[in-house]
């Protein structure tokens, strides 16, 4: 079964949460890269947390924007979310519709403390993909020892 076969929402598609997340893109503080990123996550009930990636002239600390999100989702008492959607294009260009943004490796991580069946979408040449976070990131850290 497809990964799309599963998506929770019938008011908001795929294509409607990785809008959004473009549109929280614009928001993005990146002086430095020029690289902005938008996530969006989608709740039960419909409910979307935006957020985007905030940069730092002490460059280590800066925050992606999946992470962002984390952090807002549990500063306003969300803990479930059921899906991402992420965007993200360097400045000069716009291609937030055809080009898949990722999320890296610590940010899947940061994900699947919340959700080990989130689904997470992404731009691709041929329109939004959705895909599942266990498959992005297979045999995740956790403190709870699974066989
Ligand atoms: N970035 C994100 O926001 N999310 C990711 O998953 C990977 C990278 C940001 C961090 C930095 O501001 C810019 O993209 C370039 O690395």
């Amino acid at each position: 079964m497809s990964a799309r076969e599963n998506w929770p929402s019938e008011k908001i598609s795929p294509e409607d949460l990785l809008t959004m997340a473009r549109d929280a893109a614009d928001r993005a503080y990146v002086p430095y890269s020029h690289f902005h990123v938008g996530a969006a996550l989608l709740f039960e009930g419909d409910e979307v947390i935006k957020s985007c990636n905030v940069e730092n002239s002490s460059y280590g600390i800066t925050i992606c924007a999946e992470r962002a999100g984390v952090v807002i989702m549990i500063s306003q008492g969300k803990k479930n979310p059921l899906a991402i959607a992420v965007a993200g294009s360097h400045e000069s260009s716009d291609d937030y519709f055809k080009t898949a943004c990722p999320p890296c490796g610590a940010c899947r991580q940061a994900l699947a403390e919340f959700n080990k069946n989130m689904l997470v979408v992404m731009a691709s040449k041929d329109g939004a993909k959705v895909y599942e976070l266990k498959k992005l990131l297979p045999h995740a850290f956790s403190l709870e020892h699974e066989e």
